[in-house]
């Protein structure tokens, strides 16, 4: 529950129907399912088994299974992805709380479309309040990290991941009653392939990374305090699917309610905050819908920076042979997450720069090194399944990841 916690967040409902919606919709979501069975599934896997057979993190873990230094630049890979990725996933999760803070002062309650979109616009370009509501997290975050990952996230997530669920199907059901909701679903789940170029397949290759955590070491370390009697392949399907449910519905209650008000699907990443309150404004029980759902979105976020920021933090702590502890690991992690969380706040570049290089080179490298570490690495099974993905994490991966990365980039076309 606590993986399914990490997996579900902003990848889901901020960014999937964003992407979706820039690159065509249905093709987009055919592409992104494949992705999530050919890569995602083979790959979350491969992070639990390392975690779990070596009971380490990221820094450890390679060298514990393997007894050599040689992988030792992939564990170095996972922290400068999980430093640059937090970076600007506090700002999206500052975003949020941004919403709920306004949506328990009620501000948006009356506003019209247009002026939801300016909204937007002026809310993130207010810095002092940006700073204020990115740190916010920051801090949220490292307290729970002071007290450990422990049976407390894995309380939360089992309670809130169904009630985020629950809520997701009934707003689905409102937006399917509004008027030309249909032309979203047609949208959606009528697929036009013309729209798909190189890059979209890449987009929805990265986007299957982010969605599912993968590629940074997140899984390693919460593979590690697995128990021993848990089941990898059974605990993988379980994540990969209710991910996955969560993305799809995201996308049943966005584009819908984006034809109905006649929006463009195009928006880019402002889409899920001006088209959310808008839904609310059409349900009865309005302001306690908007609340319930902005802070369930929040707690999403927080269960996501919870792993990412806990993958520097047990890195930090096994890299310096436990002389620094948790508590000393948490406060060096912390002050140096927040420059990096600043300079996304005040610069978009750099914002879109972690985003793109982690979701589409980094994480796609760090999954490609791990599939060849488990692959070539680890003993073969002696049953069919084990057999069948030994063999797509020797061969199938690596291959998929390295053609989509060298179309995407024009070197193979
Ligand atoms: N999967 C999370 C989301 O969809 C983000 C995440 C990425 C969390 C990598 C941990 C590691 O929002």
């Amino acid at each position: 529950m606590a993986a399914a916690g990490s997996a579900v967040g902003l990848g889901n409902i901020w960014k999937f129907p964003y992407i979706a919606g820039e690159n065509g919709g249905a093709a987009f979501l055919v592409v992104y399912l494949i992705c999530v069975l050919l890569l995602g599934l083979p790959l979350v896997m491969t992070e639990f088994l390392i975690g779990k057979h070596s009971g380490k993190s990221a820094y450890g873990a390679f060298k514990e299974l393997k007894g050599t230094n040689r992988w030792q630049w992939l564990s170095w890979m996972c922290m400068l992805t999980a430093m640059l990725f937090i970076g600007f996933y506090f700002v999206v999760t500052g975003w949020c709380f941004n919403y709920l803070f306004e949506a328990l002062t009620n501000v948006l309650h009356g506003a019209e479309m247009d002026s939801l979109s300016t909204h937007f616009t002026q809310v993130i370009s207010n810095k002092p309040r940006m700073i204020l509501f990115s740190l916010f997290p920051v801090l949220l975050t490292a307290t729970v990290l002071w007290f450990g990952v422990n049976k407390g996230i894995e309380k939360l997530s089992k309670v809130l991941m169904p009630l985020l669920l629950v809520m997701m199907v009934l707003m689905a059901v409102r937006v399917l009653m509004l008027k030309d909701s249909a032309i979203g679903m047609q949208f959606f789940f009528q697929a036009d392939f013309s729209k798909l170029n190189p890059q979209a397949v890449m987009k929805a290759m990265g986007q299957c990374f982010f969605s599912l955590s993968i590629g940074m070491g997140a899984l390693i370390t919460y593979g590690a305090y697995m128990p021993k009697n848990q089941s990898v392949s059974k605990t993988s399907m379980q994540v990969v699917i209710l991910d996955t449910l969560v993305a799809i519905l995201a996308g049943m209650i966005i584009f819908p309610a984006v034809f109905a008000f006649g929006m463009d699907p195009a928006e880019g990443p402002e889409l899920v905050f001006v088209i959310l309150p808008a839904i609310f404004e059409q349900m009865s029980f309005s302001y306690i819908f908007g609340v319930l759902f902005f802070s369930l979105l929040c707690i999403a976020a927080i269960t996501s920076t919870i792993s990412i920021m806990e993958v520097s933090v047990a890195f930090v702590n096994e890299a310096t042979g436990g002389r620094l502890n948790r508590h000393k690991s948490v406060l060096l992690v912390s002050a140096a997450v927040i420059p990096l969380v600043l300079a996304c706040v005040f610069s978009n570049s750099v914002f879109d720069v972690f985003d793109t290089l982690t979701s589409c080179v980094l994480m796609p490298l760090g999954a490609l090194g791990m599939a060849l570490f488990v692959g070539w690495n680890l003993p073969n099974y002696n049953h069919f399944a084990g057999k069948v993905f030994i063999f797509s994490v020797r061969w199938i991966v690596p291959i998929a990841i390295l053609v989509i990365f060298l179309n995407s980039v024009g070197i193979i076309q």
